[in-house]
């Protein structure tokens, strides 16, 4: 790697593989962050995108369709074996969205307390351009029987629940079974919508099963809810350490280096009181003598120690995948990133790739990136992960002016790229595919899926394939199954 004048050099990282339960956490450091600052144009005219093409999602027109006008739709996963391969059922495509009703009285910006998982379906094997421009999903309605999941909270004081992200596991492609991990919110809040209490946030197992006919599909089950995990505060932060701590996102997966063991990713913080000033030469990543490398106390005096970020690793301890073991943080990203969401392993060509989403907006003093996908590649599930992309760690994001102020979704800088918040919660699928949600272009509110993108990748680059669909967005929602379950039949 060779440096840009004016920055840092990037830290080394070899991509050796360690033993998954060993201690070992690769550091997504400030040096490798920075690179993304460093391949930034500083000139371009205001609210254009600053940053490389090839690792910018093309803009989403402004006149997108949604695909549903009952439900918000944010984060969306898909059917997936131990491997990551996503199944369609009895000739359907199936997908889980969290969901927000659009008919309730609040708008996009409230729908985190209102989350619920729904669920749409659509006929297997139809080409895109051949499907409905909003991407043809049913909406099947919510997964969870009404307040189903209430009862890992039994006993604590709480006033309103929601079902945040995760992910669901096809457990044997031969029959019916399945398996939601999903995080399990519980918010204790005043009437002015202010946390009394810190918000608990659960990683949970929920069993059912799938159901198809010609007409349409449904699930039954998931009224038994199993906690699984909680933050202990020695591998991950939890609410007495810090009331903003994230711990959610759960993604499980076998790895082939490893068979009959199951593992679980997921967003983390690294453990420890809040507001203590304690990164080190290490979180930085400097070479020895580079002469643009911070000291750790400048680091320490611009608070940038607010932001720790890690990304977990957990071991199933039983069969049914019932009981789970904290593991060490994968990778942690202290003084870079307070947020590593929606984490999950793509095993590719012997390569390990952990792709994760993050905001603009949570990045530590002194470091910057645009809201998007980021991916870091190594040897085992544990490694010493490369960030991909010219060491940076950034892979698909938003076209951003990195030298103008981010705005938010809602209240945007008139500065900035109209599209800087355009889509987010990417999940990378089969074939290098990227599916999102769309939260605002040129402010107009999604709450609907981005056209997906193609994504092509070897070894620790990625580049945007602008051949895919029309200048590089595919369809709305275009999120198919790449391989079927044996009950292909029906139709
Ligand atoms: C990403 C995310 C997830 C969380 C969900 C809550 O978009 O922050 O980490 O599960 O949204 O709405």
């Amino acid at each position: 790697l060779t440096g840009v004048p004016g920055f840092p050099l990037p830290t080394i990282h070899t991509q050796q593989a360690y033993a998954p339960d060993g201690d070992f956490t690769a550091r997504w450091t400030r040096a490798d962050a920075l690179q993304i600052k460093a391949h930034s144009n500083p000139s371009v005219s205001a609210g254009q995108n600053s940053l490389p093409s090839q690792l910018i999602m093309p803009g989403i027109p402004a006149d997108f369709p949604t695909i549903n006008p009952d439900v918000w739709v944010w984060d969306t996963w898909t059917l997936i074996d131990k491997h990551a391969d996503q199944f369609s059922y009895n000739g359907w495509e199936v997908i889980f969205c969290l969901t927000a009703d659009k008919n309730a009285g609040y708008g996009f910006d409230d729908r985190h307390t209102h989350a619920r998982i729904g669920f749409f379906y659509r006929r297997a094997g139809i080409r895109a351009d051949q499907r409905p421009a909003n991407g043809g999903w049913i909406y099947g309605g919510h997964l969870i029987p009404e307040g189903a999941q209430e009862q890992v909270f039994k006993g604590t004081a709480y006033t309103i629940t929601a079902e945040w992200s995760g992910s669901m596991r096809l457990l044997d492609p031969r029959d019916n079974k399945v398996s939601l991990f999903y995080t399990d919110m519980a918010f204790n809040r005043d009437a002015s919508g202010q946390d009394i209490t810190p918000a608990q946030a659960v990683i949970t197992q929920s069993l059912g099963q799938i159901h198809a006919d010609f007409n349409h599909v449904w699930f039954t089950g998931f009224t038994t809810h199993t906690p699984l995990l909680r933050p202990d505060g020695v591998l991950y932060q939890n609410g007495a350490q810090n009331p903003y701590y994230n711990f959610r996102d759960p993604f499980t997966f076998e790895d082939p280096n490893h068979p009959g063991v199951n593992y679980m990713v997921f967003e983390g913080n690294t453990a420890g009181q809040r507001g203590v000033a304690n990164c080190t030469a290490e979180d930085l990543g400097y070479r020895p003598n580079d002469p643009h490398a911070e000291t750790v106390q400048q680091v320490l005096d611009s608070g940038a120690y607010y932001q720790k970020a890690a990304i977990g690793l957990a071991v199933a301890e039983d069969s049914s995948l019932s009981k789970w073991k904290f593991l060490t943080p994968l990778i942690s990203a202290n003084c870079v990133n307070d947020q590593t969401e929606r984490p999950q392993m793509y095993i590719k060509n012997g390569k390990y790739y952990i792709f994760t989403i993050s905001h603009r907006t949570t990045y530590a003093a002194g470091v910057d990136g645009p809201d998007g996908v980021y991916g870091f590649v190594g040897n085992g599930i544990r490694s010493d992960f490369q960030p991909m992309n010219y060491g940076s760690g950034l892979v698909l994001g938003n076209p951003t002016d990195l030298n103008q102020a981010a705005g938010t979704d809602y209240d945007a800088n008139p500065l900035q790229n109209p599209r800087a918040f355009q889509s987010y919660s990417h999940y990378v699928m089969p074939g290098g595919l990227v599916e999102s949600f769309i939260d605002t272009v040129e402010n107009r509110r999604g709450g609907t899926l981005s056209p997906t993108v193609k994504l092509g990748i070897r070894a620790d680059a990625s580049a945007v394939d602008l051949r895919y669909g029309n200048g590089g967005l595919g369809g709305y929602g275009d999120i198919p199954a790449n391989r079927a379950d044996i009950n292909v039949s029906a139709f």
